[in-house]
């Protein structure tokens, strides 16, 4: 739509005042904020914006290829790729208390991408920093909210303020809905558009137990079975977000075939809510949860239970860690 077209070109023509000839750098975290601002920052000032992907193997399936690959080609943004999994996983090693594994993720991502700032400083100097900021995170981080007090959240596109950069924040006045639009305007991939909520530590935080290779793999492929169904069914919109939990220290019993299996369970934790503040779990019907109930034992050869949470936040929270 023709204020959507304007929403973009305005913002594009803000940065390009507050920028001029200077250069700028962004992390991308695969999330729609971090996409749009890179996007609308690339339009205003081509190859003086770097982009860094800091690859933490801690996303979903194919989110880090939406990233590199489908995201590079629509947009042409420069972008620097950090494989960094065995550097988290290392880091995780032994580690089961979520408010430990949130701390190291957020510690190794902040220590990943200063390494790649200075890598892209000996190139010359960058004076700005682009940040996701949308409305709401400028309201919220005036007032506060309970949510920060109960679990420490870390939100990869945003690192903390640093004050050798100046910050370019796009998103500055735009509500969520508004940033997806101009996400579209700009010809994003739409499911980097459309993703639901993801938080910054990834499946690091929906593994109940250590984070290892191996369960992230049983835990990628459950995940990605459970949203395919959720879309197929159309139940997207609908949905607030489907956490997908792998209760990895837990086994039980089943039967597969003519033999005795000993697996584990996940949990699928379909919620509908407004703003994350509150929610409940989303009412998905039956067929719907049988289909991804019987394919994910039948695919995932680890996973032979698939459990429903039923309760609301308060007193759950969305995430199980
Ligand atoms: P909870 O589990 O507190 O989650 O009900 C509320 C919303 O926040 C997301 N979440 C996070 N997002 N970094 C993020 O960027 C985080 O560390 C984090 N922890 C939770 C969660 O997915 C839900 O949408």
């Amino acid at each position: 739509s023709w204020t959507m077209l304007n929403i973009v070109d305005e913002s594009v023509a803000a940065v390009r005042r507050q920028v001029g000839d200077g250069r700028a750098i962004c992390a991308l975290s695969g999330g729609v904020d971090s996409a749009v601002a890179a996007a609308l920052v690339q339009r205003a000032i081509g190859d003086r914006l770097t982009c860094v992907f800091v690859d933490h193997g801690l996303l979903r399936k194919g989110e880090a290829e939406q990233v590199e690959r489908d995201f590079v080609a629509a947009t042409g943004v420069k972008l620097r790729v950090v494989d960094a999994a065995e550097r988290f996983i290392k880091a995780l090693d032994g580690v089961t208390d979520p408010e430990e594994k949130r701390k190291i993720i957020g510690r190794e991502f902040i220590r990943v991408f200063e390494d790649e700032q200075r890598a892209i400083l000996a190139d010359g100097p960058v004076e700005f920093l682009v940040q996701g900021t949308l409305y709401p995170d400028v309201v919220e981080s005036g007032g506060g909210t309970g949510t920060a007090n109960i679990k420490s959240h870390h939100n990869v596109g945003g690192l903390p303020e640093d004050l050798r950069f100046t910050l370019v924040e796009p998103l500055r006045t735009l509500f969520k809905d508004e940033v997806r639009r101009a996400g579209e305007e700009l010809g994003l991939p739409s499911a980097m558009v459309w993703r639901q909520p993801f938080p910054g530590p990834g499946l690091g935080i929906r593994i109940v137990g250590e984070v290892t290779r191996e369960r992230l793999a049983i835990l990628r492929e459950a995940d990605a079975i459970a949203r395919e169904e959720l879309s197929r069914a159309g139940l997207d919109r609908q949905i607030w977000q489907c956490p997908v939990v792998l209760l990895a220290d837990v086994r039980s019993v089943g039967v597969q075939g003519d033999g005795r299996t000993y697996g584990h369970p996940v949990v699928l934790r379909p919620v509908t809510s407004e703003d994350a503040m509150t929610a409940d779990w989303a009412r998905v019907p039956f067929d719907v949860l049988s289909r991804i109930s019987t394919r994910i034992t039948n695919e995932v050869r680890e996973i032979n239970r698939v459990v429903l949470d039923v309760t609301s936040k308060p007193p759950g929270t969305i995430e199980w860690e």
